[in-house]
């Protein structure tokens, strides 16, 4: 047994909505390190709770006709059922409106305050008279002041993609009354971040997080540590400021105390001890896997808090990136907003689970759920050469040697050669390198199963006088297969739970040091895996659109931009507007949007940047005609010289459609 204590977290899953298949990669791929942790035989537990504060849950409470209190209730229940059926294995699952954490935040926000982290101003922001409360600019809603797009929210266009202040937009309303806005000041609490930027700047540079996450914070770190603003007005759900009253802490202030409490909690119900875990001279590892949008608090405000009221800080902040599904980000209209749930009525969770961990590495890059390909790894690799091995020779020890295994065993090499892969296979899950095992353990299957294909049991089986033969094989055959299983058993708990139980043997430790089973009776084989089913995902598509129909809120406004002013013929004639042809198309280092253009127009070429990247791949556009401006100033980018402007139509995003001209135009032709 080593002496490694670890306390991990996964982060705390807002309680106002359900559990989706994105949350999911965050939840397994911590869920697969701990369960490695564990076999490995390390002390490790892993906590997490529901993230139970703020407005949307009061307001969708209020809708519902309930108290908060039933409404996280209820949704905590609903998330640790998913959590659970996806053999996500917490050691303890709690709720941020808890005794404990109410505790922990006021005893986090008293320190602050007695060490002169904490100081209180007047601010002015938009209130709605009808409910009587103040509106963060999610909750407020108008005309965007660029574009004219109905129905924005306060902190940016949806349309036309601009970002602005709530106070900018036009005819504004909130969004929970219908109400016009008015202003209203407040007192507000801040913690003092800039008081921790020396700190911070240490602690980001010293091995506690992943080198690209480390670069970014340190960008942040140069553009200079804003006061955060952590108390709210009521009507709040949430903890009330305990020297302020009619004050709440901001949801993200005790959200990730929540990581302590629900360990707190753990430590009274085992008799384990919390300070050991969270003293400032703790010596066991603390580790929070979170998504890379949550990176700010965790990597910045969350040391500082600790650090400002003494407690340890994290050994090590894992994010990772965002799932999208088919190449995509996830979509109700499309049905790849797929729920936890819709997953579960389908398909069997190994098969994600498993998938997942083929695509993870310990970086922060987005991973895609191709569905294609998920049905193809799975059906070939767990079905098709792991299942296989253990299918293949379990029917011969059966029928032939009475379940027995034989005494010997000729092929211990290649015995030997599976068991000192684990060091290699230890090594990449350690490194959260999961993608890599996955690897390293299918290299191993295929061996495996080139073993039974050059030895052919079904033929020797055939053969007189050769069963000792046939009982060796076979055995060495499920002896491999013994050890595919614990190799995968961090990702596959089930399918390793299930083939012990095929074998008949004790949950299978680390296997350092294994020697061949021999000389052992075993259990009746069933099927451990069935392939993927086509119609299965198919399903899971459909539902989700359904679910999209029953329980999509009121549509939105779907109005085109009101018709701009009116100009006479002279102004149009001042666009010189041409046929183009795009000569290449190519992406763009470190831009998101931009496509770069090389276009012709007749007597020259020009260099175009069109923020068209969502919507084209670079071949869809070669060879194209369109329609560019000419004659518009020449605009100097981040990237280069943009020399005019490809025209297109569409909301953004995949919606953008550049306008082509009819057949037989020619580039460098006049349009008028
Ligand atoms: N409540 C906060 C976390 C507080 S931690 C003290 C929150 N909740 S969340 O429900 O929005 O997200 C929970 C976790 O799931 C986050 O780490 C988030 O990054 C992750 N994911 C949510 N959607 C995701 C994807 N589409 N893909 C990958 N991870 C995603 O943030
Ligand atoms: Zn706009």
């Amino acid at each position: 047994m080593s002496d490694r204590k670890i306390l991990v977290t996964s982060a705390l899953p807002y309680a106002n909505g359900p559990i989706h298949l994105g949350h999911l990669v965050e939840y397994i791929q911590t869920d697969i390190w701990v369960r490695f942790q564990k076999q490995r035989g390390n002390l490790c537990y892993y906590v997490c709770a529901d993230d139970t504060h703020g407005t949307p849950i009061m307001l969708r409470a209020d809708r519902e006709g309930i108290t908060p209190e039933q409404l996280i209730a209820q949704v905590g229940k609903e998330h640790l059922a998913d959590f659970t059926e996806f053999s996500v294995a917490f050691d303890n699952y709690h709720s941020t409106h808890s005794e404990e954490n109410k505790a922990f935040s006021s005893l986090i926000y008293e320190r602050l305050r007695d060490a002169g982290h904490i100081s209180s101003r007047s601010i002015t922001q938009a209130f709605d008279p009808v409910k009587n409360m103040f509106l963060s600019d999610r909750f407020i809603k108008g005309e965007c002041p660029k574009c004219g797009a109905l129905d924005q929210y306060g902190d940016g266009c949806e349309v036309c993609g601009t970002t602005y202040a709530p106070t900018e937009l036009k005819n504004a309303v909130s969004a929970i009354s219908g109400a016009k806005p008015v202003d209203k000041e407040s007192v507000h609490y801040f913690f003092d971040l800039a008081n921790f930027s020396d700190m911070l700047r240490e602690w980001t540079n010293a091995g506690h997080l992943q080198p690209e996450v480390s670069n970014k914070l340190a960008e942040w770190l140069d553009g200079g540590l804003q006061q955060w603003d952590i108390s709210r007005d009521a009507p709040y759900f949430g903890f009330e400021i305990p020297d302020a009253p009619g004050k709440y802490f901001y949801v993200w202030l005790d959200a990730p105390i929540g990581y302590m409490a629900s360990f707190k909690n753990l430590c009274d119900k085992q008799g384990l001890d919390f300070n050991e875990f969270w003293s400032k001279n703790s010596d066991a590892e603390l580790y929070h896997f979170i998504g890379k949008d949550i990176i700010y608090f965790h990597a910045l405000f969350w040391p500082a808090m600790l650090s400002g009221a003494h407690f340890r800080t994290p050994s090590a902040i894992f994010a990772h990136g965002f799932l999208t599904v088919n190449g995509e980000k996830m979509s109700k209209s499309r049905g790849t907003f797929i729920k936890a749930r819709t997953y579960l009525d389908h398909l069997n969770p190994e098969y994600l689970r498993y998938y997942f961990a083929a695509k993870l590495s310990a970086g922060v890059d987005d991973i895609d759920l191709n569905f294609d390909d998920f049905s193809q790894r799975v059906n070939s690799d767990l079905v098709g050469k792991v299942v296989n091995i253990a299918s293949r020779c379990s029917g011969f020890i059966a029928k032939r040697f009475d379940n027995k295994l034989s005494e010997h065993c000729s092929e211990q090499a290649l015995f030997h050669e599976f068991v000192a892969a684990n060091a290699q296979i230890a090594e990449h899950y350690e490194a959260r390198e999961f993608g890599k095992a996955m690897r390293e353990i299918m290299a191993l299957a295929d061996k495996a199963n080139q073993y039974i294909d050059e030895l052919k049991p079904w033929l020797i089986a055939k053969e007189e006088g050769k069963d000792k033969e046939l009982h060796e094989v076979c055995t060495m055959g499920l002896n491999l297969f013994r050890l595919l299983a614990v190799y995968l058993k961090p990702v596959l708990p089930v399918l390793a739970g299930n083939s012990e139980s095929f074998l008949n043997i004790d949950a299978q430790a680390w296997p350092a040091d294994a020697k061949p089973l021999l000389n052992h009776v075993i259990n009746e084989f069933k099927p451990l895996m069935t392939r993927v089913e086509a119609d299965k995902i198919a399903a899971i598509i459909e539902a989700s659109k359904e679910n999209l129909e029953k329980t999509a809120e009121a549509p939105k406004a779907k109005k085109c931009e009101p018709i701009a002013d009116t100009i006479e013929f002279e102004d149009f004639a001042k666009l010189d507007l041409r046929i183009a042809r795009i000569l290449k198309a190519e992406h763009v280092e470190g831009a998101d949007k931009l496509l770069q253009l090389t276009v012709d127009i007749g007597d020259e070429t020009r260099n175009i940047f069109a923020g068209i990247k969502s919507a084209y791949s670079p071949e869809d556009l070669e060879g194209k005609l369109t329609l560019v401006i000419a004659n518009l100033a020449p605009r100097k980018m981040r990237f280069g010289l943009s020399e005019g402007m490809v025209l297109a139509a569409g909301p953004g995003g995949k919606d953008i459609w550049i306008l082509s001209p009819d057949e037989g135009a020619q580039p460098g032709m006049r349009v008028k």
